[in-house]
């Protein structure tokens, strides 16, 4: 964990936020996968992570604003956790480490949130995302469970977005951890994308390396030939000369922070002429967008311009028509960029998506689209020194989404159908970085990962190495 101080300084910040209340922040649980003793690798809350830093599964962390006082609940392990777990440190222990004072068994939490609410005080507390804390907050609050998530404090939910939007260097750190892996993972990616390898063993070794470097992935491995399907967990295909893989993958550290890389390469290592100029289009996007990161800029319109990019771009490839302006107004460019060009990244790799989109994304400048695929842009407000977030511009050859709009005779004036029929064996490309909005422009965070046309074929030339622990030591 990092510094107690930083950990006490954030409760701080967030009581002069909030003002008054209680802020309750009920960690994860242990979940069981097919029987109770057989469970999921433990995942702290990233709320619960960022006040209070402890990775037990089973505490709760309270703030009493009006008090100024901390609290863990928890329980300390007994004989049988021990015979099995090894010896625990105690729960006071755990709490000091985080600079808590005061610390109780699990069972005093009712006790005191019963108190408080006798009391009239208001209990914050965040949205629930799994079951197990719907229950619990319904038992504690004593309101129906159906009543739990509407019930979520939205001047709490306001109020950390304020403190995490913003990334510290030790936290920039972090997720410069979680990259550094990332770079690895894709640069066997690249190199194990050889014709007669199956999908399940780049996205097997890759998904290795994230455990043995740093932790876990930070989300399930995106890896696929069919790169046309935006989220493509399945890896059963057989790669073959002509197609495109797309890996979309990233690492988490063991203080939870991460990284989501995407790189997209020609199977056998050579782009041919086709997919060379799709791919060019894509890292223009993604490159033009980038340009333009700074502080005051609204990141809807940096999507925008990464749209107008690739628009331009499938006019000189001769897929689309017409006036760029008009065939982004009309939305035109949804049919082959059918999602947003990104989102914050940090505890969470979509960062604090659970508080709700509207509110990490969006503010009283501006609302989110209801037009297709644009409604799927999760970061639209202005920029923000200490902002981290994605830029991930893709252009898709979807056959289903082609032939609805041809038959809904839908862009007439701007795509060239035709043509694009010849597309629908192509695939999917996306280059995704992670980026950090500096005072007065931006930086791509990590260790570069080949990007460029050149970088990609030269790395997937060079023999595969194991891995140099570079930076891990
Ligand atoms: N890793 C999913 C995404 O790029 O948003
Ligand atoms: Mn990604
Ligand atoms: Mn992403």
């Amino acid at each position: 964990m990092f510094d107690k101080s930083i950990y006490t300084g954030r409760r701080d910040r967030l009581k002069k936020e909030l003002k008054s209340g209680i802020a309750l922040f009920l960690g994860n649980v242990d979940a069981a996968f097919n029987y109770p003793a057989n469970q999921y690798h433990f995942r702290q809350d990233s709320n619960f992570s960022y006040f209070f830093g402890l990775d037990n599964p089973g505490f709760a962390g309270v703030i009493d604003v009006d008090n100024n006082k901390d609290y863990i609940f928890g329980n300390d392990v007994d004989i049988d956790d021990i015979i099995w777990m090894g010896v625990q440190p105690l729960v006071k222990d755990l709490a000091t480490q985080v600079d808590v004072e005061n610390s109780f068994p699990y069972n005093d939490l009712a006790g005191f949130i019963r108190k408080a609410t006798g009391e009239g005080r208001s209990i914050h507390f965040l949205p629930p995302y799994r079951g197990e804390t719907v229950i619990e907050l319904s038992a504690l609050l004593n309101i129906p469970n159906a009543e739990v998530k509407p019930a979520a404090s939205v001047d709490l939910i306001k109020a950390i977005v304020r403190l995490r939007e913003i990334k510290d260097d030790y936290e920039i750190a972090e997720i410069e951890k979680a990259l550094l892996t990332a770079y690895y993972m894709h640069t066997t990616s690249m190199k194990m994308a050889v014709p007669g390898m199956v999908e399940q063993d780049i996205a097997g070794t890759i998904e290795g390396i994230s455990l043995a470097l740093t932790g876990p992935i930070s989300f399930p491995v995106i890896l696929s030939v069919d790169g046309q399907t935006l989220h493509n967990h399945s890896h059963h295909n057989v790669l073959k000369e002509g197609r495109m893989m797309v890996t979309d993958a990233g690492s988490e550290t063991a203080l939870h922070y991460a990284s989501d890389i995407t790189r997209t390469v020609p199977v056998g290592g050579k782009f041919n002429a086709r997919q060379a100029e799709i791919y060019q289009i894509v890292l223009d996007a993604n490159m033009n967008a980038i340009k333009a990161i700074k502080p005051g800029v609204p990141y809807k319109d940096i999507h925008f311009l990464a749209a107008r990019t690739i628009v331009d771009g499938l006019k000189a490839a001769g897929l689309m028509k017409g006036d760029t302006e008009a065939a982004v107004q009309a939305g035109a460019h949804t049919l082959f960029l059918p999602h947003g060009l990104g989102h914050m990244m940090g505890l969470d790799v979509h960062d604090m998506e659970g508080l709700g989109e509207d509110f990490v994304g969006y503010d009283e400048t501006v609302s989110r689209s209801g037009e297709f695929g644009t409604a799927y842009l999760r970061l639209a407000k202005k920029l923000k020194p200490g902002f981290v977030l994605t830029v991930e511009p893709g252009i898709y050859f979807i056959p289903d989404l082609i032939d609805k709009f041809r038959s809904e005779g839908k862009y007439f004036d701007f795509v060239n159908y035709d043509k694009l029929e010849t597309y629908k064996d192509f695939g999917g490309i996306r280059i995704e970085d992670d980026i950090l909005v500096t005072a007065d422009s931006c930086r791509v965070l990590g260790k570069p990962i080949p990007k460029t046309i050149a970088e990609v074929e030269k790395t997937m030339a060079e023999p595969r190495e194991w891995i140099k622990r570079e930076g891990f030591v």
